[in-house]
């Protein structure tokens, strides 16, 4: 196997935006930027030119694949550079700013498509995702989910990072909401079990649990629990180790004053609270996260049992999340983080940034 075609495959293939190819991309400066399209593309062609393969059926489909998805960025490339719209999105017109969402979806969540796309903020383009509800009687959902993002993001503060910015709301023309927001170039940890399929490193675990327990200790403070807190909300971003909560759709505000309850029994995920119909309190977000971090490190989230090669130590600090009982379980996501840290720093000694790929 040709190892340049295999390596430049792989990146087309997990590449998600034009700007994973051909850097950041904006309004301005128009020339340059599409002199830099073309020296990119021209550079890539010349590893995935099919022609180069024929004789070899695995490496010429492989450069054919390579180079239809090479083409279909380098089109959206200079469709962005130039702003121009095009028949493969649509366009959401609001007070402040004009979306280019493609039509082609990017994921499919529990009650909604999710589509992305970008708007242009004096010259630079910033990504979004639009979610556009599938079934109307989920509607409400969708309305906790912006209430509760803006309930978390009024007050801006070293936690924002780790959580989505709500951009705008809409109507499609057959009433179904949509929300808009920031686009997180991350993966959800169901994409990192499918790329690392026994588990990742206990040492890659860690940064994802310290991020996720400081997010959720801001969170909890606040009076508000997530609800629903499984691997498809729970995103990484290996470049620099920031983690994003996501889908505040089950989200649960000063529960003991509203009586709001869990919004939905999550069969892996959920503690065994949410089926009781007891009051959400933040250590059934532990639990979840503590099921979350068993599933990627390649654990049996049904047993709990973890492989050989995690720490016997660390497996019974995420043991004590995933107790049964809500009170004899984790109950306090900042004090968990500090408790981590020591434990990181006494197993192997003061941290350092460990690189992460995907
Ligand atoms: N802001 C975002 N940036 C990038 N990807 C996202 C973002 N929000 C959601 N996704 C992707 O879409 C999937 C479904 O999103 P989610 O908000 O859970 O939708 P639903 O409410 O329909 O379940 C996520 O698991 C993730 O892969
Ligand atoms: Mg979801």
């Amino acid at each position: 196997m040709n190892e340049e075609l295999a390596k430049i495959h792989g990146e087309l293939i997990s590449a998600r935006r034009p700007e994973d190819i051909f850097g950041q991309l904006s309004s301005g400066n128009v020339e340059s930027q599409l002199e830099r399209i073309k020296e990119i593309y021209i550079r890539l062609t010349r590893t995935i030119f099919p022609d180069h393969y024929r004789g070899n059926t695995e490496e010429f489909d492989m450069a054919s694949k390579a180079l239809e998805i090479l083409n279909v960025f380098r089109e959206k490339a200079v469709r962005r550079v130039n702003g121009e719209a095009s028949d493969a999105e649509f366009i959401i017109k609001k007070s402040q700013r004009e979306y280019h969402i493609d039509l082609a979806p990017i994921a499919e969540g529990d009650l909604s498509i999710i589509f992305g796309g970008y708007y242009s903020d004096s010259g630079n383009n910033k990504d979004v995702i639009v979610k556009i509800i599938k079934d109307p009687s989920d509607a409400d959902l969708m309305r906790n989910e912006a209430k509760i993002i803006r309930i978390l993001q009024t007050e801006p503060g070293n936690q924002s990072k780790h959580l989505p910015i709500l951009l705008d709301q809409f109507r499609t023309t057959d009433r179904k909401i949509g929300l808009i927001l920031d686009y997180f170039d991350g993966y959800d940890l169901y994409s990192v079990r499918e790329k690392y399929k026994d588990g990742i490193d206990q040492k890659d675990m860690v940064w994802m649990l310290n991020r996720s327990l400081s997010l959720l200790g801001r969170v909890h403070i606040n009076g508000t629990v997530h609800g629903n807190v499984d691997p498809s909300h729970f995103m990484v971003r290996p470049r620099d180790h920031n983690m994003r909560m996501i889908d505040w759709s089950y989200g649960i505000v000063n529960s003991s004053m509203t009586g709001d309850g869990f919004k939905v029994f999550n069969k892996d995920f959920s503690p065994p609270e949410v089926k009781e119909r007891k009051m959400p309190i933040p250590a059934s977000d532990l639990y979840s996260v503590g099921k979350c971090m068993i599933y990627v490190l390649g654990g049996d989230i049904k047993t709990n049992i973890m492989p050989n090669s995690v720490d016997k130590e660390l497996q019974r600090f995420i043991q004590f999340f995933v107790r049964e009982s809500p009170i004899q379980r984790a109950q306090d996501a900042w004090e968990m983080r500090s408790q981590l840290i020591k434990l990181i720093e006494r197993l192997w000694g003061p941290r350092k940034f460990r690189e992460f790929r995907m």
